[in-house]
C-alpha cells in the first residue's frame, strides 16, 4: 500500500513526473486513506476592532443564544442605515497573524526560550481560509485562486493574492448581491451577545470591521500548521469543552424547497461549510434558511462530525479524503519548489479549474509580503 500512495502522488505530478513542475487537480488522485490530521489546538486568540485594528486578546468574543427555530428574523433591516462595511480593497495579507506570532512568540517554541533567534517550529504559517480553498480545489469549477508563498527561516508562509477575475467581480457587484453579503453578518447580530449575560441587540449597527479570530495548531501528516481564522461566536456556558470545541460558526442558506435543491445544498454548501470548520476544529455550524425576502424562516444546527454521514447518498458526492489529501500533497509540492530562503522572495502558485497547480518566482517584486518590521524582529 506504500507503493501505491507513492504511485498516486507521483503520478499527480504533471505528465512527466521527473520533471515536478506541476501538480494535478484530478480527484481520482487524492482518493486514498483519509491522511493524520490532529486534533487542532488553540494556542492564542486576537481581535480586530470596529476600525480594524489588532489587539493581542479576546475583546470581540461573541456568545451564542439560541434562536426560535422558526424566528422570522428579516436579515434586510439596518442595509443602508446601520451597517459599516469592512473596505476589502484593503490587501491585509499575513499582517494581522505575524502581530500575533510577534507578541507570542514563546508559545510557539515553548523549548527555544532560551535559544536566542530560533527559528518557528511550525512548516506552514497562513489564514484557515487559504487552506478551505485548497480543501475544496479538487471540485472548484468556478473560481481559481493565487498563493503567494514566502520561505522565512524555514517556514513557508502562504498568502493570497487577489486574481484578476476576483478583483473584477468585487468591483463590479450587483446591488442585490452586496446586499447579500450584508444577510450573513445580520444574521450574526440576531444569534450572538457581547457577554455570557446579555442578549442579541438587532437594533444595533453591524460593522463588519469588528472580528475575533482563533489560532491554533496542528499537523497535516508531517505538514506543522499554523493558521488563524475568524470565529463567529461561543458556547456561553461557562461549562462548554475549552476553545476550540466551544465554538460555533454561523450560516445563512436559501431555504430548501426541493429535492434538487437538497442535492445541491449537500453538495456544494455543505462541502464549503464543512471544510471551513472541520480546519480549526469548530465542532457545529448553526444555519438560518432564509426565503427570496431575506426572513430566515428555519434554523438547524449541523455536526461537522456527522456531515459526511449526511451526503454520502448523494450521486457524484465531494470525499473529505480528497480535500485533505489535495491539501496534503500541495503543502508538500510547496516544500519541494520553494527552495529559496528569503523574505524578498515569493514562489507565486496557480490555479484555474480543470488545469493543473503551476508556480513562477519573483525576487523583490509586487507580490512581496512579509513587512520588515516582522523579518527585524524574526532576525534579531
Ligand atoms: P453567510 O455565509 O452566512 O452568507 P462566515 O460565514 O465565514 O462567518 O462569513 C460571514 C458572512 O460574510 C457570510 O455569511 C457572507 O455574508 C459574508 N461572506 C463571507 N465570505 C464571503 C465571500 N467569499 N463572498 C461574499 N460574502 C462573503
Ligand atoms: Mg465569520
Ligand atoms: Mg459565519
Amino acid at each position: 500500500t506504500n507503493t501505491q500512495h507513492q504511485y498516486r502522488s507521483e503520478s499527480a505530478l504533471g505528465q512527466n513526473p521527473l520533471s515536478c513542475r506541476t501538480l494535478s487537480t484530478r480527484r481520482e488522485l487524492y482518493e486514498r486513506d483519509f491522511p493524520v490530521y490532529k486534533q487542532p489546538v488553540e494556542v492564542g486568540c486576537f481581535s480586530l476592532d470596529s476600525e480594524r485594528r489588532f489587539f493581542n486578546d479576546s475583546r470581540q468574543m461573541r456568545y451564542y443564544v439560541e434562536p426560535d427555530r422558526n424566528p422570522n428574523f428579516n436579515l434586510r433591516d439596518g442595509y443602508r442605515d446601520r451597517f459599516i462595511k469592512r473596505d476589502d480593497s484593503v490587501k491585509e495579507r499575513l499582517d494581522h497573524i505575524l502581530r500575533w506570532i510577534v507578541a507570542n512568540k514563546s508559545k510557539i517554541n515553548p523549548t527555544g526560550a532560551a535559544a536566542s533567534p530560533r527559528a518557528l517550529e511550525v512548516d506552514f504559517v497562513t489564514w484557515r481560509g487559504h487552506l478551505t480553498k485548497l480543501l475544496t480545489t479538487p471540485y472548484e469549477t468556478r473560481e481559481g485562486w493565487l498563493l503567494a508563498v514566502t520561505r522565512f527561516r524555514g517556514t513557508f508562509y502562504i498568502s493570497e493574492v487577489e486574481t484578476e477575475a476576483a478583483r473584477r467581480e468585487r468591483e463590479n457587484r450587483t446591488e442585490r448581491h452586496e446586499e447579500m453579503m450584508y444577510w450573513g453578518y445580520k444574521f450574526e447580530q440576531y444569534t450572538c451577545a457581547d457577554n455570557t449575560h446579555s442578549l442579541p441587540d438587532p437594533g444595533g449597527v453591524v460593522n463588519t470591521n469588528e472580528a475575533f479570530c482563533t489560532v491554533v495548531q496542528t499537523r497535516l501528516a508531517d505538514h506543522r500548521l499554523l493558521f488563524s481564522g475568524e470565529v463567529d461566536c461561543r458556547d456561553k456556558d461557562p461549562k462548554a469543552p475549552a476553545a476550540p470545541a466551544c465554538y460555533v460558526e454561523l450560516k445563512t442558506s436559501a431555504e430548501i424547497c426541493t429535492p434538487k435543491q437538497r442535492s445541491n445544498f449537500h453538495r456544494f454548501k455543505l462541502l464549503k461549510w464543512w471544510a471551513q470548520s472541520f480546519l480549526p476544529g469548530v465542532p457545529r455550524v448553526v444555519a438560518g434558511f432564509r426565503d427570496q425576502e431575506g426572513v430566515v424562516v428555519s434554523v438547524e444546527t449541523f455536526h461537522i462530525s456527522k456531515i459526511s454521514h449526511l451526503i454520502k447518498n448523494e450521486y457524484n458526492c465531494w470525499k473529505p479524503t480528497v480535500c485533505m489529501n489535495f491539501c496534503c500533497d500541495f503543502l508538500s509540492f510547496v516544500k519541494r519548489v520553494v527552495t529559496e530562503d528569503s523574505p524578498r522572495v515569493v514562489y507565486l502558485f496557480s490555479w484555474d479549474p480543470y488545469k493543473d497547480v503551476t508556480y513562477s518566482a519573483h525576487r523583490d517584486s509586487q507580490y512581496c509580503f512579509l513587512p520588515h518590521w516582522y523579518v527585524e524582529e524574526m532576525t534579531r
